[in-house]
């Protein structure tokens, strides 16, 4: 299966999302045919950028495009306003006008800010996505949501703003350290428990070889969510499953604690809580568990209900009496449910 995938996402003017080996190398073709005469600033970190920023720099300057790069410290605690502001000023010191583009070069986090930064950037240019790990394969690079942290709670600024090319080189997860890997395999089981099918009988599977597959999988449904449901007014909000324990989670942590590893326990909890409060068909957990233990994916968490509940209400999903909760009634079959804190509590605490 070496032929490139391609996969359009029909929001706005539209976009490609091209999952297959050696992409990083056809990025100067790509940006040339789709932005002749711009120029670019990749946005990268300091994790990925010895790994793979001179190859992109070269594709680029090979195509001629004339290519500047921005270097921020790798990790989520980085994603927040200094970042952001050290990004925008790069842009500016490059003399990026509004015909020119930025790239994002690594993964969620590097992709949230750049998509942020491009929204704003001249009050928005055109950015590229270049994941380099599964979890942002397989969500966050597509669907436009791009934010930054503060610090009363996850993705608090931010805005919506389409990438206008995905490139999901395959090859970059060959250097993917095992706990990153894992982390984005969680966002890869809570679509699988939103899918289920074709999606959740390879995540049963902790086979290498299928990631691909669970790759273009996941892409092809969240492609659909999106273009259903743009600005999460329904559909879409069912891709948090798993979340509002898992930002509380990792609000709780001060960020230590990965997003996919906090995903894991939140898609595990309420996965238990659904089956133990008649939610369900009773045996959700079960599939979930196997998943999540199948990609070395944690299942609990030591924080308790109470600590849960008091970072939730600062999640941006809060309203003023509560939040709207993704319930697994089976897998493949979720719905959304609007709860008080006081419910939430509850199934956090059967759900731990
Ligand atoms: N990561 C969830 C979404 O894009 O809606």
């Amino acid at each position: 299966m070496s032929e490139i995938q391609t996969i359009p996402v029909q929001v706005g003017k539209g976009y490609e999302v091209r999952v297959g080996h050696g992409l990083l190398d056809t990025v100067g073709k790509a940006v040339k045919e789709s932005f002749p005469d711009s120029r670019t600033v990749i946005v990268t970190d300091s994790n990925v950028a010895p790994l793979y920023l001179e190859r992109v720099l070269d594709s680029l300057r090979l195509a001629g495009i004339d290519a500047g790069s921005c270097v921020f410290a790798a990790g989520e605690t980085h994603k927040n306003m200094e970042t952001l502001t050290g990004i925008l000023n790069e842009a500016a010191l490059f003399r990026l006008n509004r015909k020119d583009l930025l790239i994002a070069l690594g993964g969620g986090v590097c992709g949230d800010m750049t998509g942020f930064a491009a929204g704003c950037y001249m009050r928005g240019i055109p950015f590229i996505q270049i994941p380099t790990t599964v979890l942002s394969m397989v969500d966050s690079s597509v669907g436009g949501k791009c934010a930054v942290d503060l610090p009363a709670g996850k993705n608090l600024a931010g805005v919506f703003h389409q990438p206008s090319l995905v490139l999901c080189d395959i090859d970059t997860l060959d250097t993917l350290p095992s706990e990153f890997f894992a982390d984005g395999m969680a966002e890869a089981v809570k679509t699988a428990v939103l899918t289920g099918g074709r999606l959740a009988e390879l995540c049963l599977t902790p086979d290498r070889d299928n990631v691909r597959s669970i790759i273009t999988e996941c892409i092809r449904y969240k492609a659909g969510v999106v273009q259903r449901d743009e600005r999460e007014l329904g559909e879409r909000k069912l891709l948090n499953l798993g979340h509002t324990a898992g930002h509380a989670i990792e609000k709780c942590s001060g960020f230590q604690v990965p997003h996919g590893h906090a995903v894991a326990v939140g898609t595990a909890m309420i996965a238990r809580a659904a089956d133990l409060k008649g939610l369900s068909d009773g045996s959700v957990s079960e599939t979930v568990e196997k998943m999540l233990l199948a990609w070395d994916l944690p299942l609990h968490t030591s924080f308790s209900a109470d600590d849960l509940l008091e970072a939730s209400k600062s999640d941006k999903k809060a309203g003023g009496a509560g939040i709207t909760a993704v319930i697994p009634r089976s897998v493949g079959h979720c719905e959304l449910m609007d709860l008080t804190f006081d419910e939430l509590y509850e199934l956090f605490r059967i759900g731990l």
